[in-house]
């Protein structure tokens, strides 16, 4: 019979999870704490923008006309231990509030929230991101708390997807991780991914602290790359070099490779900061914070950006207060694609120069709602065009293809200067000068 999957935490990671293993073809029981979210799932709808996963949960969710039906929701414990197999469990991991480590109270509870109700033999596979060796420590509370006892077992299977491109990460992972203590484990888990694993994605086998430390040294591994290039593009602009072709010429040897190494203002959002440092913390308590020293100075560079991007728009503004000055801002969230305004390099810079006495306008084709209750105070337009016009400075900030595609001649007609600073890189330099704009970016040369 086919296996039934489980998915604890509806969120980011759980609702694509799941959506993705009714693809698959399994029967799926999503479970959740927050009736809302259900609610909202239920209907085919997520509460963050993530494109093509709408389209996949309505294709399977149980009661939308023309679904497979395979996927379904519950609020209830007990239901989910009494369907699932396999359940995957899929909460958040957050920083702790004021310290560098990371919260695992949602993954504490979860697992004992379903352990009480495992009667019969069952594989909770954690996919959350933790620190090493909260695997171990939760096998025990399994067999501790599950009336199945030893036959509730623990598997470990990080999750890599990128925001932006989470379904086609989920479905065509580049790798799939598993740390298993048994044979019946990695059996199960190789019958779960037996498609994309058909096609092509690697499958590593592994113990459950190796599991558990490849998602977070891949993360630092890429914090890593672009803090580098940040540092690069700092000493490109003391000598008058480019960064962009530093990064094109590196790049091409196939050890470094051309990804990841986009100079800007930095990485943001809700992995890559808060991993770094719940990594250090973590190696601090097992007395090998040495090793990760390195990590302090690439979350260092990486907050330098910001400041770095504040003081550009300073200069470009004549060095002197921000006071009267107006500064339109494209883009908030802290990737393109994504709604996800968490610890988004573009509204840091923008809130800067707002508390400066700056005219900040922002606008973002998708992240406007989450930018708004976060920093209610700045000023928000509904179009780059009304954001920019007046603008003595135009901040380029998040890397949206819709800011590729404006037309600078349009712009210079309303901006009150023609003065575009481009925090990541992305826009044609000659195209803006071309329209008569003065453009800057980080790490190149100014004309
Ligand atoms: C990251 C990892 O990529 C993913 O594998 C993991 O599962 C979760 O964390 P995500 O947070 O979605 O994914 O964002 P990512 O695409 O990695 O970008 C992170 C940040 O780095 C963004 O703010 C982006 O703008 C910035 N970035 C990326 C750069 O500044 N330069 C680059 O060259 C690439």
């Amino acid at each position: 019979m086919a296996l039934k999957i489980t998915v604890i935490g509806t969120g980011y990671l759980g609702a694509t999870h799941a959506a993705a293993m009714a693809e698959l073809g399994f029967e799926v029981l999503g479970l959740d704490v927050v009736p809302e979210k259900i609610a909202m799932l239920e209907r085919g709808e997520t509460p963050m923008y993530e494109p093509g996963l709408e389209e996949l949960l309505r294709r399977h969710v149980a009661g939308i006309e023309g679904s497979s039906g395979r996927l379904r929701f519950t609020l209830d414990w007990a239901e989910a231990a009494e369907f699932g197999d396999i359940h995957f469990v899929c909460v958040n991991t957050p920083q702790k509030h004021g310290e560098y480590a990371c919260d695992m109270s949602y993954v504490d509870s979860a697992v004992d929230s379903l352990a009480p109700h495992l009667k019969r033999p069952a594989l909770v596979v954690g996919k959350s991101t933790v620190p090493v060796g909260s695997a171990d420590r939760l096998a025990a509370r399994l067999a501790e708390l599950a009336p199945a006892g030893e036959r509730a077992e623990l598997a470990w299977n990080p999750e890599f997807l990128r925001e932006g491109f989470a379904v086609e990460d989920t479905l065509h992972p580049d790798r799939i991780v598993i740390g298993v203590r048994s044979e019946r484990a990695e059996a199960l888990l190789r019958e779960v991914y037996a498609v994309p694993v058909g096609e092509g994605s690697p499958f590593v086998v592994t113990d459950f602290p190796t599991a558990e430390l490849v998602k977070t040294s891949a993360n630092s591994f890429l914090a890593t790359k672009i803090s580098f290039i940040n540092a690069m593009a700092e000493v490109c602009e003391a000598a008058d070099g480019d960064v962009a072709k530093l990064a094109e010429a590196i790049g091409y040897d196939d050890r470094i490779g051309r990804k990841f190494l986009r100079a800007g203002i930095g990485f943001g959002g809700g992995c890559l900061p808060k991993d770094i440092r719940a990594f250090m913390a973590r190696a601090g308590e097992l007395g090998a914070d040495q090793a990760l020293t390195f990590l302090r100075e690439i979350d260092s560079i990486n907050m330098r950006q910001r400041g770095r991007m504040v003081e550009l728009a300073r200069e470009a503004l004549g060095g002197g207060p921000f006071l009267g000055k107006r500064v339109a801002v494209l883009g908030a969230t802290f990737k393109p694609d994504s709604d996800d305004v968490r610890d988004s390099p573009a509204l840091n810079v923008a809130g800067q120069i707002h508390l400066q006495g700056g005219q900040v306008t922002v606008y973002d084709p998708k992240g406007m709602d989450n930018a708004a209750r976060l920093f209610p105070t700045l000023a928000y337009a509904p179009s780059a065009l009304e954001a920019v016009r007046g603008a003595d400075v135009v901040l380029h900030l998040t890397e949206w293809r819709e800011f590729r595609e404006l037309d600078p001649a349009v712009l210079g007609e309303v901006a009150a200067s023609r003065i575009l600073l481009d925090g990541r890189n992305a826009l044609d330099a000659d195209l803006w000068r071309k329209s008569g704009w003065t453009y800057r970016a980080m790490g190149r040369p100014t004309a």
